[in-house]
């Protein structure tokens, strides 16, 4: 059942190709973005003027990264909060609130906690689930399903690039629904998006790498990850994998924190993942960064950048430069997470430990 593969989860990381497709069929009809069980009017998603993603862990990182482009695409307000913290302080929540739960399980106590006070509020409640008939779908308003299959691992993989490709459409379903793309630019929007699964195919084809440098920092005492723009939640992200699966204290910055704090930390030796952005998307925020890594190795960091191919201005401060396909920038995530999935993994198997089942983990968090 693992289909020829060690665990479960690196099964689950080379499905992530089906995973997106699947996720995106049926949704994109008659020139137009359908979502499935959508007992949301087009009237109710006009209404929206606000917009919150609840989740936790790696299905929260799912909805920092949708903030850009929801944002961008609808200019709605979009605050993207850890549902264990949204339920707690007393957020601004009416009629016209549109609450985003997005969980693989559907089961996660926060989450459901989030969606009940919510709706308490009045808020209209959308989940994001890839488990069909679980409890935060059954309680909320409607739902979008990602069709990433069971996954069995414990850490978040497939279940994580369905979130991204699945808020995406919510994204674009109101971009659609407020007239502030024209239908022609979400069209152009939803067939970028599925392209993806080659993208993420490609890269799953160059993983010895990643592998290698894995088992090469199997002893390393601490990783940093730096990340700008939607790059910042795949460094979140890619810490996350790391602590939970290979028990080695991983830590996520915005890159242009750095300077505010973070940088003391920096001393000779210490691995720093960089996920640069595509030089010709935003040129401003390439460059930033390629000054944060200068920064970095300067004070004798080995520096692992996540870059585009083809791009060399980054190439003399990379240590170690692990290509990726040039996508859109927003799309950028659902390619540079893949090898960070893979790196956790192998650091994890290296030093001797299930990936699939690492200690004092659940799959699904029915508790607060
Ligand atoms: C990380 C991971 C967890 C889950 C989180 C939410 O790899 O798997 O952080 O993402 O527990 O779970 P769901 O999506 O089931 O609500």
């Amino acid at each position: 059942e693992k289909g020829g593969h060690e665990y479960f989860m690196l099964k689950e990381i080379d499905e992530q190709p089906t995973a997106l497709a699947d996720t995106l069929r049926g949704h994109f009809s008659d020139g137009r973005i359908v979502l499935d069980e959508q007992r949301l009017s087009d009237q109710d998603l006009r209404d929206v003027d606000k917009v919150f993603v609840v989740a936790c862990g790696s299905a929260y990182h799912s909805g920092l990264v949708a903030k850009y482009a929801i944002e961008h695409w609808t200019r709605l307000p979009v605050e993207v909060e850890l549902a264990s913290e949204f339920r707690y302080r007393d957020p601004v929540l009416d009629r016209d609130t549109l609450v985003v739960a997005v969980s693989q399980s559907g089961e996660t106590a926060d989450t459901l906690e989030a969606v009940r006070h919510a709706r308490e509020q009045k808020a209209r409640v959308l989940a994001v689930c890839n488990t069909n008939g679980a409890q935060i779908p059954r309680e909320s308003d409607a739902v979008l399903y990602t069709h990433a299959g069971p996954e069995i691992g414990v850490a978040s993989t497939k279940a994580f690039l369905a979130q991204i490709a699945a808020n995406y459409l919510v994204g674009l379903a109101l971009a659609q629904a407020r007239g502030t793309k024209y239908p022609d630019e979400v069209a152009r929007e939803f067939h970028e998006l599925a392209a993806m699964p080659e993208a993420v195919r490609q890269v799953l084809g160059t993983t010895e790498q990643v592998k290698a440098l894995g088992r090469e920092l199997s002893e390393a005492k601490a990783v940093l990850f730096l990340g700008r723009h939607v790059g910042y939640p795949v460094a979140l992200e890619g810490a996350l994998k790391l602590k939970e699966l290979a028990y080695m204290h991983a830590e996520g910055f915005a890159a242009g924190e750095l300077k505010h704090g973070p940088i003391a930390l920096i001393e000779p030796g210490l691995p720093v993942v960089v996920v640069m952005p595509s030089p010709k998307g935003r040129a401003v925020l390439h460059s930033k960064l390629v000054s944060n890594i200068s920064e970095i190795q300067a004070r004798g960091a080995r520096t692992i950048v996540i870059a585009e191919e083809g791009d060399e201005t980054v190439r003399p401060f990379a240590d170690e430069l692990i290509e990726i396909p040039a996508v859109p920038t927003l799309l950028q995530p659902l390619v540079s997470t893949v090898p960070l999935q893979v790196l956790a993994a192998e650091i994890a198997r290296s030093r001797g430990y299930d990936v699939d089942k690492p200690r004092n983990l659940a799959k699904s968090v029915t508790v607060e």
